[in-house]
């Protein structure tokens, strides 16, 4: 790849920046996505955390230009080390999707097709570089023993439906990673899987980051996960990022009500045994992106809300100005009521 050995530490690999993502909606427009920003860094692993309908999956798909449906990402810029992917032509794309990016979806038989062996799935993706059929070959088995499957070789002649739920998401990893991205993007990579399972794959994403240095953004509504895993982490709630920060310091103090009410009734974080919990009941549901609340979204949720703050949509505000990596929160009451918990 044609990059300086030594490229400026200070410019994120991938800076999202005010991305909008609307769907129309029996004639409503529906914002998905709603002025998201934010930054990853080289080699680190950011979480992207938040209840079911809040714009995970939506991000990512519109990082990688899959969004299906009109009008899709209608504003913002992703720039991939300075470039913006939004404005690339689609031959240019190819190459970033699953190419310098590489994504692990949601749903698994998105990405693996049950008529192909693995092995002719993870060579023909391999051969997008231009490989030749044995190198394919070659490079396939590497894959399959990074991912760490047990003999390989014979894996390569097997089709989807004969491996087990987890080897499927170790496939679908070699898959993703069959041209070497810089940047990983794993949907709920184990959130069907049993606790167990999951452990290993975690462990697995986090070896791959290490030896291949690639980053990583996790999607997930499990916060054990990201405790467990993450360096960074962005909680969304109805499209928009309500609080970042380090995750110990996340964890630790909180700062947005939302942030809270998940910690507070997620069962107790750190234990292996208990991963895997669907994310804890906040009385209330996401509103719907049809009728969405004029001014904080989470408003009719809160417990601390004000007349403040059905009126106008809070200021993103950092708890210690300056610091990095920046903790911050959007939410009218951050001050008073930081550190409860
Ligand atoms: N094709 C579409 N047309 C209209 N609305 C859509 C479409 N796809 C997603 N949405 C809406 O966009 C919002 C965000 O969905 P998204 O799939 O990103 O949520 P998520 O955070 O990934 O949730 P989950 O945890 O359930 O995967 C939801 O309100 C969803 O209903
Ligand atoms: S802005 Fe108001 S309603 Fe929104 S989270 Fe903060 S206190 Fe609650
Ligand atoms: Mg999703």
């Amino acid at each position: 790849m044609n990059r300086p050995a030594n490229a400026n530490h200070e410019r994120p690999l991938l800076a999202v920046r005010d991305l909008h993502t609307r769907f129309h909606v029996d004639g409503h427009a529906v914002n998905a996505v709603d002025g998201l920003s934010f930054d990853l860094r080289r080699g680190e692993v950011l979480g992207l955390v938040g209840e079911s309908g809040c714009g995970k999956s939506m991000t990512a798909m519109s990082i990688l230009r899959l969004v299906d449906g009109s009008p899709g990402v209608v504003g913002g810029s992703v720039l991939l080390e300075g470039q913006d992917v939004l404005g690339l032509d689609e031959a240019a794309m190819r190459h970033v999707r699953g190419g310098r990016i590489g994504m692990i979806f949601q749903e698994p038989m998105t990405s693996l097709n049950p008529v192909l062996t693995i092995g002719r799935q993870i060579t023909e993706a391999v051969r997008l570089d231009g490989v030749s059929p044995r190198e394919a070959r070659e490079r396939a088995l590497h894959l399959l023993e990074l991912a760490r499957i047990a003999e390989p070789a014979r894996r390569l002649d097997d089709y989807p439906h004969q491996l087990s739920g987890g080897m499927r998401q170790r496939v679908m990893i070699a898959l993703a990673l069959s041209r070497s991205p810089q940047i990983l993007i794993a949907d709920e990579p184990t959130t069907a899987l049993d606790v167990t399972v999951q452990a290993q794959i975690l462990d697995l994403l986090l070896d791959l980051r290490d030896r291949l240095g690639m980053a990583i953004i996790l999607i997930t509504h499990d916060l054990g996960v990201v405790a467990e895993t993450c360096e960074r982490a962005i909680v969304m709630y109805a499209g928009r990022k309500v609080e970042e920060g380090p995750v110990e310091a996340l964890f630790a103090r909180p700062l947005h009500p939302y942030t809270r009410g998940l910690l507070r009734s997620a069962p107790r974080l750190g234990r292996g045994t208990e991963r895997g919990a669907r994310l804890p009941e906040i009385p209330g549901m996401v509103p719907s992106p049809r009728a969405m609340p004029q001014g904080c979204r989470f408003a009719p949720r809160c417990e601390l809300a004000q007349a403040q703050c059905a009126q106008a949509y809070p200021d993103w505000r950092e708890r210690e100005e300056g610091a990095a990596p920046a903790h911050a929160a959007a939410c009218w009451r951050l001050d008073e009521d930081a550190h409860v918990l």
